[in-house]
């Protein structure tokens, strides 16, 4: 009921009686006026006027299921949220909570993680207060083969996401978001299957949102949304929008079982289409011009003229 309500106050923009709250709920008076407190000590500054009812003045950037869920668009992505303040991987919580039975959709998300996971083992840096870390567990009837394609998928609702604020992000194969070069997002699929099926695949994502700077390590290699732009943001508000943007190209993609629908969007989007690239294998590294992606996503590279696929690996510019 708190999200409702909270729902309603943001939609409403104006006061609310307390009579029409109750009699819309069917909940007492007593019950809205505890809503209204939670929400208030959880930082939603909300007037209280006599005979007039309530007012939402402003929501604070929190995190919790009722603030991401209020004004969420989508059918089925982001519509169960699973939040917690501190976790080591929301990545290995989706896993166990899927295990468990959560269904498709469902959206984990943590304030602050200990031991964020990166690709090729990394750690992850996940402060609290300022970044987006989630991992959105997912639960389609497609043959194992195809799960990277959903990557690619998380990369591209995340630069649309961006697009929407104005703000022009490029994407290095298959699933990094930069801006200046500088490593905004980062994704890490993970995938339970046996031969034929899926029984689930979690995708991570890490939006750095808010920071004002990094520490040492990552400072020529990481940058958030709020230096890029100079502007902050309300997390909650990114959450439903990549959401929103995910559902919709997913459906595309489940509906044909390729990107094809996708490829001249992404390709616009990458940093390095027909540029030279290196290619990092686990046990080799290779050069090549990148040409762009095929309709499974592989990334199309050029090689003395002659063009080959990579499925998996890393990508750095020459
Ligand atoms: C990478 O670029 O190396 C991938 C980083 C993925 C980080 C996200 S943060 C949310 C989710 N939980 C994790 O432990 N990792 C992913």
């Amino acid at each position: 009921m708190k999200e409702d309500i909270l729902q309603m106050l943001k939609s409403r923009k104006d006061f609310v009686s307390g009579q029409e709250l109750c009699e819309y709920f069917q909940v007492s008076r007593t019950a809205v006026w505890k809503v209204i407190g939670q929400l208030k000590s959880e930082g939603y500054e909300i007037e209280a006027i006599n005979r007039k009812g309530y007012r939402l003045i402003a929501s604070p950037d929190i995190l919790t299921e009722a603030e991401i869920l209020s004004g969420m668009t989508t059918e089925v992505m982001g519509r169960h949220v699973y939040y917690y303040d501190c976790l080591g991987s929301t990545n290995d919580q989706a896993r166990m909570l899927a295990e468990q039975g959560a269904p498709d959709g469902s959206l984990v998300v943590a304030e602050t993680q200990n031991t964020g996971k990166g690709r090729m083992g990394r750690v992850f840096f996940s402060p609290e207060g300022s970044g987006i870390w989630m991992s959105l567990i997912l639960k389609p009837d497609i043959p194992p083969m195809d799960a990277s394609m959903i990557t690619l998928l998380g990369a591209m609702a995340v630069q649309e996401m961006m697009e929407s604020f104005g703000l022009e992000s490029g994407i290095k194969w298959p699933n990094d978001l930069v801006i200046d070069h500088r490593k905004t997002t980062g994704i890490l699929t993970e995938m339970s299957a046996g031969p034929d099926v899926v029984n689930y695949i979690v995708i991570g994502i890490g939006i750095n949102v808010n920071m004002k700077e990094f520490p040492e390590e990552l400072r020529e290699t990481a940058i958030s949304m709020a230096m890029a732009s100079g502007q902050t943001y309300h997390r909650a508000e990114i959450i439903r929008r990549v959401m929103q943007y995910f559902e919709t190209n997913y459906r595309q993609f489940l509906k044909d079982g390729n990107l094809a629908f996708l490829k001249k969007k992404y390709d616009a989007s990458l940093i390095h289409l027909n540029k030279e690239i290196s290619i990092h294998e686990i046990r080799r590294v290779w050069r090549g011009v990148s040409r762009g992606i095929n309709d499974i996503g592989e990334l199309i590279v050029s090689v003395d003229g002659e063009e080959t696929t990579v499925r998996s690996g890393e990508v750095s510019i020459r």
